[in-house]
Order: C-alpha cells, then sequence, then structure tokens
C-alpha cells in the first residue's frame, strides 16, 4: 500500500467519529431532485468543511467541480491539504491525478483532474469574472457564513440569482448550493434564498417581494448565533449540544428554540432544505477578571503561567489576542518567561496563529505537542471558527477583536481594536470544550461581559464598500440597490463607494464600469491599490517593479517587528536606520524588500539584525512574485519590462513616480500641515497625526499621503508619505 493510502485508511476511523458522519445519507437525500439550497449548521469540528464535499462528490448530479468557500485563505490551503489526505490523492498542482486544490490570493493549486477546490470567497468571485454562471461547478459549498464578510455576502446574492432568477443560464447542468454555518441561526438564510425561489415561481410579485427585502433581512438578531443554552454551555452546564441539538434521527430541523421563524413555522420550500449537526461540547467552566486590565498582553501572560503552573499535562492553551503585533509580542514575552521556567515544571512551546502566518508555520499548529511539553497557541480570532486546534483545553480571551470599520466622518476604512460580542466570546469560549472539559479566562469582568453586543455586526454595514461595488458592476450587475443582500448597507457608504470609484475613474459618468475599473477588477486587489498598479505600469510612471514590492508590503499587516523594551527600541532604530527613506515609510518599504531580496547567505539572520519580520517578509515575497507572475500574464501592460533585473536605490524620478502612483489610488488619504502644526484631510478637513511607528513620526512636511488608518485614543495615519500639495490638487482636479 502506498503511503497516500497507508494515510487514507489511518484517518478514516477519525473521519467516522465526526459528528456529520451519521448525517451523510441525510445531506446526500437533501440535495437530490429540485433541492438545490441546503441550509447546514453545525458546531465547529463537527466535520463540516471536511467532510461535506467528500459525501457530495459521488452524487448523480455531481458531473462538475465542488467548490468549497473559506472566508480565509490559511483555512482554504489547510482543509485542501487534509481533505486531500483523507481522499489518498495528492494536493493540487503537484500531480495531475489530484483530486483536491485551492485557489486563494496570490496562490493557485489546481490540475486537470481536481474535483474539490477549495478556495477564498474572493476568488470565487474573480472566477465569475470569466464564468458569471459557474459552469464548471456542480455545486458550490459556501462555508463560514457566520463570519458575514462582504465578500460571502456578495457570494450569496450571485448564488441566489444563479439558483433562481439566472437557473437558465446553466443550460441545464443544475447548481447546488450549500451553505455552512457554525452558529448562525437559518432563519434569515431560509427567508433569503426562499424569497428568490419564490420571486420567480411568482414572478407579479416582484416589486412587493423586492419591497419587503430591504427590511425582511436586516433584523440584527436572526444573525445573533446566541441563546440561552449556549450561554449555558459557555459557563459550564453539562451539555449536550447548544441549540442546534437535532435528534439523533438526523430529521430536518430548523432554527432555534426562542427564535421563531418561516422554517420553524412549517413554511416549507420545495427547493431549500436544511440540517443540523449536533455538536460535540463539554463543559467549560469560565473565569473572569475581578477588576478590568488596561494591558491585556501583560494579563494574559499572567493567565498562561498560572494555567501552566497549575494545570497538569495534557491541556494545551490557546489565546485570544487582536493582530499580529499583539500576537508576536506576547509570543516573546512567553518565551522569554519560559526560559526561567523551573526543569521540573513541563516546557512551553509558543505558536502564533494569524491570517498572514506563511504556510509551514500555520501547519505546525495541529501537530501534537511533544511529551513534557504544553502548546501555547497565540492566535488572532482566525481560531474562533475557523481552525480547529486540537488539544485545546484552555482558553485565554482578551475580549478583544480587531476589525475593520469605516468611519464616515472621515470616509476611510480603518481597523480598530474593539470589543468582540457575546456570541463571539462564547464562541471562543467553546474552543476549550472540543476534546474533554475546558476552562476559559476571560481578561474581562463579567459586568464588561454583559455590556458587550450580542452579535458581531456584518462587514457590510461597517466597512469601505468600494470593492463591493466593483466586484458587482464587474460581473454586470448596475443595479446594486436590486442586487440581493442579506443586510443592506446605509445609503451614506453606498454613495461614498459610488464617488470613490469615481475618483479612481473606475466607472462613467452613467455609472457603469469603465476600462479602467475593469482592468482593476481583474487583480485581487482593493480598487485603489489596483489603480496604484495600473499607473506604475503606464509609460509615464514606468516603477511597476517597485510599486509591487510596495504593495506587497501593503498586503501583510506589518513588516516591522513591535518592540517590547525600550533599550531593544534604541538597537532597533540603529539597526534600522540603514532602511529608513526621508520620503517616508513607503519608499522604506521598497528599501527593505530590495535589501531582504538581494541578501542572498541569510536572510533570517538579515532580518532579526535589522529588526524585521522574518515571517512577514518571507510573505512579502510570496505576494510579490505572485503579483508579478499575475502581471507577467496579463496583457494589460503595453511595454515589456525587464522582470530579472535586480532594482537598486531608486532614482529621485523614480521616486517620484512611486509617489506619484501611490496618489492616483490613495488621493482621498491625504492630509496638509497646518499652520499649528497638526495635518488634516485635505477631503474631510479631520484631524489625523502621523503614527508614532512611521519613519515620518515628529516630522513637518507640506503634505502626506496614507495608506491606512488607525483609530485608538486618536486619529492616526500610518504607512505615511511626505507629498507634494500640487501634485495632490492634479489627482484631486483641484
Ligand atoms: O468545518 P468544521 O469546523 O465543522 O469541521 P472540519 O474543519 O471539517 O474539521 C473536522 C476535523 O478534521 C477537525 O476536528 C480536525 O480533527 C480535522 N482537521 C484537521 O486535522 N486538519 C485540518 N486542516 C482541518 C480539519
Amino acid at each position: 500500500m502506498g503511503q497516500l493510502s497507508k494515510r487514507r485508511e489511518a484517518l478514516l476511523p477519525l473521519r467516522q467519529a465526526l459528528p456529520i458522519w451519521f448525517h451523510a445519507d441525510e445531506i446526500r437525500k437533501g440535495l437530490r431532485g429540485n433541492k438545490d439550497v441546503m441550509l447546514l449548521v453545525g458546531e465547529t469540528g463537527s466535520g463540516k468543511s471536511t467532510q461535506v464535499p467528500q459525501f457530495l462528490l459521488h452524487e448523480a448530479w455531481c458531473k462538475g467541480q465542488i467548490a468549497i468557500t473559506q472566508p480565509r485563505r490559511m483555512a482554504a490551503i489547510s482543509l485542501a491539504r487534509r481533505v486531500a489526505e483523507e481522499m489518498g490523492t495528492p494536493l493540487g498542482s503537484w500531480s495531475p491525478a489530484s483530486k483536491v486544490g485551492y485557489s486563494v490570493r496570490f496562490d493557485t493549486s489546481i490540475s486537470s483532474s481536481t474535483r474539490i477546490k477549495f478556495l477564498t470567497e474572493g476568488m470565487l468571485l474573480q472566477e465569475m469574472l470569466h464564468d458569471p454562471s459557474l459552469r464548471q461547478y456542480s455545486a458550490v459549498i459556501v462555508d463560514e457564513v457566520h463570519e458575514r464578510s462582504v465578500n460571502v455576502d456578495l457570494v450569496l446574492g450571485f448564488l441566489r440569482n444563479l439558483v433562481t432568477r439566472d437557473k437558465k443560464k446553466r443550460k441545464g447542468a443544475p447548481l447546488k448550493v450549500v451553505i455552512m454555518s457554525a452558529t448562525a441561526d437559518i432563519a434569515a438564510l431560509f427567508n433569503f434564498f426562499n424569497e428568490g425561489f419564490e420571486q420567480v415561481s411568482t414572478p407579479q410579485k416582484e416589486p412587493e417581494a423586492q419591497n419587503k427585502q430591504e427590511s425582511s433581512y436586516d433584523s440584527e438578531s436572526s444573525w445573533s448565533g446566541i441563546s440561552d443554552d449556549e450561554s449555558s454551555k459557555a459557563t459550564g452546564e453539562p451539555v449536550a449540544n447548544g441549540r442546534a441539538n437535532s435528534s439523533s434521527t438526523g430529521k430536518n430541523v430548523s432554527v432555534s428554540a426562542n427564535e421563531p421563524s418561516k422554517a420553524e413555522n412549517g413554511h416549507q420550500s420545495q427547493n431549500i432544505t436544511t440540517c443540523h449537526i449536533e455538536g460535540r461540547q463539554y463543559p467549560v467552566k469560565i473565569h473572569y477578571l475581578s477588576e478590568p486590565t488596561q494591558d491585556f498582553v501583560e494579563t494574559a501572560l499572567k493567565s498562561i503561567f498560572q494555567v501552566h503552573h497549575k494545570e497538569p499535562l495534557p491541556g494545551d492553551i490557546l489565546v485570544f489576542l487582536t493582530g499580529q503585533d499583539t500576537v508576536e509580542s506576547l509570543e516573546k514575552l512567553v518565551n522569554e518567561y519560559a526560559q526561567g521556567l523551573d526543569p521540573s515544571v513541563p516546557k512551553i512551546l509558543t505558536l502564533p496563529l494569524f491570517a498572514a502566518l506563511p504556510q509551514t508555520a500555520q501547519q505546525k499548529i495541529f501537530q501534537p505537542a511533544p511529551p513534557r511539553t504544553r502548546k501555547v497557541i497565540i492566535a488572532t480570532n482566525i481560531a474562533e471558527t475557523s481552525v480547529t486546534v486540537p488539544g485545546v483545553r484552555f482558553v485565554v480571551d482578551s475580549g478583544k477583536v480587531k476589525i475593520k470599520q469605516f468611519r464616515n466622518r472621515l470616509g476611510l476604512d480603518s481597523l480598530l481594536v474593539k470589543d468582540i460580542s457575546r456570541s463571539a466570546a462564547i464562541q471562543r469560549a467553546g474552543r476549550a470544550g472540543r476534546e474533554a472539559p475546558g476552562t476559559c479566562h476571560r481578561l474581562y469582568t463579567e459586568e464588561t461581559y454583559r455590556e458587550f453586543q450580542p452579535a458581531t455586526t456584518p462587514e457590510i454595514l461597517r466597512c469601505d464598500l468600494s470593492s463591493a461595488l466593483l466586484t458587482m458592476k464587474a460581473r454586470g450587475i448596475d443595479d446594486v440597490i436590486g442586487f440581493p443582500l442579506l443586510n443592506r448597507p446605509p445609503r451614506e457608504s453606498l454613495e461614498k463607494a459610488l464617488l470613490q470609484l469615481f475618483q479612481l475613474g473606475a466607472l462613467d459618468d452613467a455609472g457603469k464600469i469603465s476600462d479602467f475599473g475593469s482592468k482593476i477588477a481583474k487583480y485581487p486587489l482593493i480598487p485603489s491599490l489596483g489603480r496604484i498598479l495600473i499607473e506604475a505600469a503606464g509609460p509615464e510612471r514606468d516603477c511597476l517593479l517597485e510599486i509591487i514590492d510596495i504593495i506587497a508590503c501593503l498586503s501583510v499587516e506589518t513588516i516591522f517587528l513591535n518592540l517590547v523594551s525600550d533599550e531593544k527600541k534604541e538597537e532597533a532604530e540603529e539597526a534600522r536606520r540603514e532602511l529608513f527613506r526621508r520620503e517616508g515609510d513607503h519608499l522604506t518599504f521598497l528599501a527593505t524588500v530590495q535589501q531582504y531580496a538581494a541578501e542572498q547567505t541569510d536572510r533570517k539572520a538579515w532580518a532579526e539584525k535589522h529588526f524585521v519580520s522574518h515571517r512577514a517578509m518571507q510573505n512579502v515575497m510570496d505576494i510579490r512574485k505572485q503579483l508579478r507572475n499575475l502581471c507577467m500574464i496579463t496583457s494589460l501592460f503595453t511595454h515589456t519590462f525587464d522582470w530579472t533585473q535586480v532594482l537598486s536605490n531608486p532614482s529621485e524620478q523614480t521616486k517620484s513616480s512611486i509617489l506619484q502612483s501611490l496618489l492616483r489610488g490613495f488621493a482621498a488619504n491625504t492630509a496638509r500641515l497646518m499652520p499649528d502644526g497638526s495635518y488634516r484631510t485635505i477631503l474631510g478637513n479631520q484631524t489625523v497625526a502621523i503614527h508614532p511607528s512611521s519613519v515620518l513620526f515628529g516630522r513637518k512636511v507640506e503634505a502626506i499621503l496614507f495608506s491606512e488608518f488607525v483609530f485608538t485614543n486618536k486619529s492616526y495615519a500610518r504607512g505615511v508619505s511626505a507629498v507634494r500639495l500640487d501634485w495632490v490638487g492634479e489627482v484631486l482636479g483641484a
């Protein structure tokens, strides 16, 4: 027996032990005949993502591929790897015989024989540019819907159209759609799809249905994903399962007990089935702080070592922090403290986990801890529902999350550290009880918990919508208001997004997508970065390679290590000085990439010496390669480039070309110096300060552009470059 078959055999009993295994037949049958949509709810770890595509693969209707979407690239890749192992097939492009592949931004691994394809929501939308009716697929499985990213909302809208209004475009080949979620109440989804089916069966009712839709899904509560029995699960009551406790007979049951819905009230649809998978959840004891903490990284550190000293092995610790920066700071602190541990105490192995982490590092979290060692996984909210980390008995929850939020006053998206919702807190606690009873240490008080919002607001209600609008326009949706969405974004944000697309030249006067817009939409970048890329490729600017390096840096959270101690800060500043460019952060990023790329012997040592994150730089190099490839294979650019040239310090002229290209995309993110020394945004006249992490911090220049906006105790511009005011005027047409 070959290695692959051996592995497949070894994994089979694990698959058979998953709660979903007993529902295989129900799931297959639920999609036969004219049942086109299945709503499937099951706890994280019940086996949805790995098993459902395999269950459907041999169905008679399944002649094409199965797509399964994920909100994050990391999950798409690791799931593909896992399912390939379970099926005993090599992964993706490594072999023409492979049945499983993946496609994520900047990385695709598929072959001609791929049947199951894990891909991010963004990539599925990207594929719709070439194949709007998704004809290569027999089924699209939408996973993790409860996360409610903008992209998933768009995917749901397109899929609803494809199984209802646009069904004929598939020319007789049915498309089956499975919507999967760990927490969502399915009532809103049921109503959403049902309405689509009703509209096609009774076309005369269409206008009324459209109106109804404006309000019907906007009920935040229907997405709350929280109910009393879920709370009891988290507070330590012995629970067989959460509210989604269908009987083991596997009947189609629906929705939460405390929220009647159309589905529950027996409002049946001929086209939609629902399925609940009972979870395995052991009781989780909750500990709160008695006093609020000012510094959750410090408090997390204490909690980790308290658990480590008190609790016997086995039992790993999963810590929820906010972003790559806090994860890396805590990782460093834990490692420093762990060095001083008494030899009689078990060892600690820290493992960071965040979206931008390179593959090899991500895989480590799935491996069991070595003997006499406790794994401490320090994660962002990626571990909340997206990734199941085995072996965890203890959760440390900061109660914070970093989210993107549209700040209308400034007209910009910003990254904010915010309190999580109660449903997120329950999910996080639940991670401790997957394999045995567990404990969750909440780094906030019980009172604070009660003040949390019941559920996280869907991204479409809080983010810049320019990408979403461009996505729709590029796929032929001119009437964005009539597009089916679970939640309708505020009119103000739609208008802002339209304005931004006009400014970028992506829409024409009639509001239709322009040639420029179509070009921008072909790149897996936000519209402003897409615009910059195209500008840089033009003969006038001619700085594409440099801009690719900068965009690669902007695509990871941060390339410079966050420094903990003051003494290190001085050392770092000294070491980084040779990278710093007086023009600002973007040219500093460029210098960093150039020097890192030129380093042939030991890039890791180079990164350490310059206090640059080697991990982030590996990612940057990866994205850089993919973007270069993408630019190479598109015929968007009229003149040829020497892709092999080694870049050196840019000339003054190249530098201004770079900055002017950046301005094309970031014209809305500009500020001018005021007589009192502060900066005010040129559009909007709001005060904004240069972030302390910027090389321009403390400097006074006539105008700045910035690639990111951060709001902590005040408004900060991060990723800042000095620009000339007349350049800004030119771009803004002033
Ligand atoms: O989708 P859902 O959260 O319901 O479960 P899943 O992702 O299909 O995971 C089911 C099980 O497969 C997990 O509990 C893990 O034991 C295993 N798995 C894994 O080992 N490696 C992965 N990359 C994904 C899942």
